[in-house]
């Protein structure tokens, strides 16, 4: 018999686990779906099976659940599925939680062997003609495209048995994946990162380990048409620290951020390192070059959120909260200094370019942001916003009092090319009838409102990440078959 939820953040609210695997054939829409709007719009997310075995509960341990939304011929279906690990069916077989925090040893139950600590929850992505549910920690997870069936974790044919990003990037110009894997030897092992090509048949063509200073929880990286850059942001994992009554995973007070730059298709020798005051970041917009520089434009912050210092004091959202900045790393100069230029304090969570310019020069970010919350990661952001990132101009829509926006993905439309021609959306929940939307705007006029909301009859708890899939990309016809 499964146990009450203790009342902690994130298992309350808005973000309280569903825990039901739903489908429906073709959801109420207000308003309408564009005749060329066609594709799948996946969601990842915790919702965690059981309580934890701890007192607290941190955002990102929960079981990973995926939804889909499949738009075709102007109708919308849905379905929702939990990434079934053997963690989740081991956990599920046993009727509560077996595994610690993150998979912590000391508070797991013995009964969990030597099952690898695999959640699914991060971000759901089509490459190679496959569905993958990433982690970070952990192999991707294989998923059917359609049915969101789990099919196994999966190792790219032996070439990645260790850990995966939860952020891997897509050239759209070569088919390419790029990714690396933070932490490969464990939180006690060498510092060392993996660095994956990977083509567009989803084959794994070389890999490059690159030594880091200190053990971080790295969650992305940049990308552009030439170079890679890896961030080593002052959030450092340490075991010792742990051993010796401290947290695990701190934020280290003073120490500055590093860089690793490397060419996209050089080696570990080749790395350049950069340098800059204390800052962190968990997400970019996109990143690209422009006259001997890379320009990356991130979502950061003077201190990581959700983690306490070394002496275990947690922040305040207030010091946390992200804000647009553009960051140029000067290749051809002598400094090493990153420079810094904010272009928007808004308070932002997730900001996203059209995917398809992903590593070439862009304009628009589309992004949720905080107008009312406190602290917006547990109460929710109640708005979205387009930005023009070379005027700041801003496109916005405010949903209201204790909405709750996920991620503002762009959607192209049919046969579109340009940058930002066509559609934006987000699932986005209501206080006032518990349940969610998917919230479809034209992408180059957010603040007119959606054009369409999509009615699911039930609440989505908050997630983390999203993607759409046009039908007439490579991407999704390599999943789909079309
Ligand atoms: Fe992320």
């Amino acid at each position: 018999m499964a146990q009450q939820f203790p009342d902690a953040p994130y298992l309350n609210g808005h973000h309280t686990p569903i825990r039901f695997e739903a489908e429906a054939p073709d959801l109420i829409v207000t308003g309408e779906i564009p005749d060329d709007l066609a594709g799948v719009f996946y969601r990842n997310g915790p919702d965690p099976l059981y309580p934890p075995r701890e007192d607290s509960y941190h955002w990102f341990d929960g079981d990973g659940m995926v939804f889909g939304f499949f738009i075709e011929d102007g109708r919308v279906s849905m379905r929702n599925r939990w990434v079934r690990t053997d963690k989740f069916e081991k956990e599920l077989e046993a009727g509560r939680k077996l595994y610690g925090a993150f998979g912590n040893p000391m508070t797991s139950d013995p009964a969990i062997g030597d099952t690898r600590y695999n959640t699914g929850n991060t971000n759901i992505v089509l490459h190679g003609g496959k569905l993958l549910a990433l982690m970070e920690g952990a192999p991707p997870v294989e998923m059917g495209a359609r049915d969101l069936s789990t099919i196994s974790e999966y190792h790219y044919d032996g070439a990645i048995t260790t850990t995966f990003s939860a952020h891997p990037k897509v050239d759209w110009g070569t088919g390419e994946m790029l990714n690396f894997g933070s932490m490969i030897h464990g939180p006690m092992g060498p510092k060392e990162i993996r660095y994956d090509h990977i083509d567009a048949d989803g084959a794994v063509t070389g890999s490059e380990i690159i030594e880091v200073p200190f053990t971080t929880l790295m969650h992305t990286f940049l990308a552009t048409e030439n170079w890679v850059v890896f961030p080593v942001m002052p959030l450092e994992i340490s075991l010792e620290r742990m051993m010796k009554g401290g947290p695990m995973t701190a934020w280290v007070e003073g120490r500055e951020a590093r860089f690793a730059v490397m060419p996209r298709n050089g080696s570990a020798e080749d790395v350049r390192w950069f340098t800059m005051p204390p800052r962190h970041m968990f997400h970019e917009l996109n990143a690209w070059e422009e006259d001997g520089r890379i320009v990356a434009i991130v979502a950061s912050s003077h201190r990581a959120p959700l983690f306490p210092n070394e002496q275990g004091e947690m922040p305040e959202h207030s010091e946390t909260r992200f804000g647009l900045t553009k960051w140029t790393f000067d290749l051809s100069g002598d400094t090493n200094e990153v420079q810094e230029e904010e272009l928007t304090d808004r308070d932002m969570q997730f900001p996203r370019p059209d995917d398809r310019k992903m590593m070439r020069r862009t304009r628009h970010g589309f992004c949720n942001i905080n107008i009312r919350a406190r602290d917006a990661r547990a109460e929710g952001l109640d708005a979205v916003m387009r930005i023009d990132t070379e005027t700041g101009a801003e496109d916005l829509h405010d949903f209201g009092k204790g909405a709750a926006a996920g991620e503002l993905i762009f959607a192209p439309r049919l046969g579109g090319t340009d940058e930002a021609d066509g559609y934006a959306m987000t699932l986005v929940y209501s206080p006032e009838t518990n349940e969610t939307d998917l919230a479809i705007f034209a992408a180059q006029d957010i603040a007119n409102g959606p054009i369409a909301r999509v009615h699911i009859p039930f609440r989505v708890p908050g997630g983390f990440h999203c993607n759409y899939y046009s039908a007439d990309s490579d991407l999704y016809r390599r999943a789909f078959g079309a």
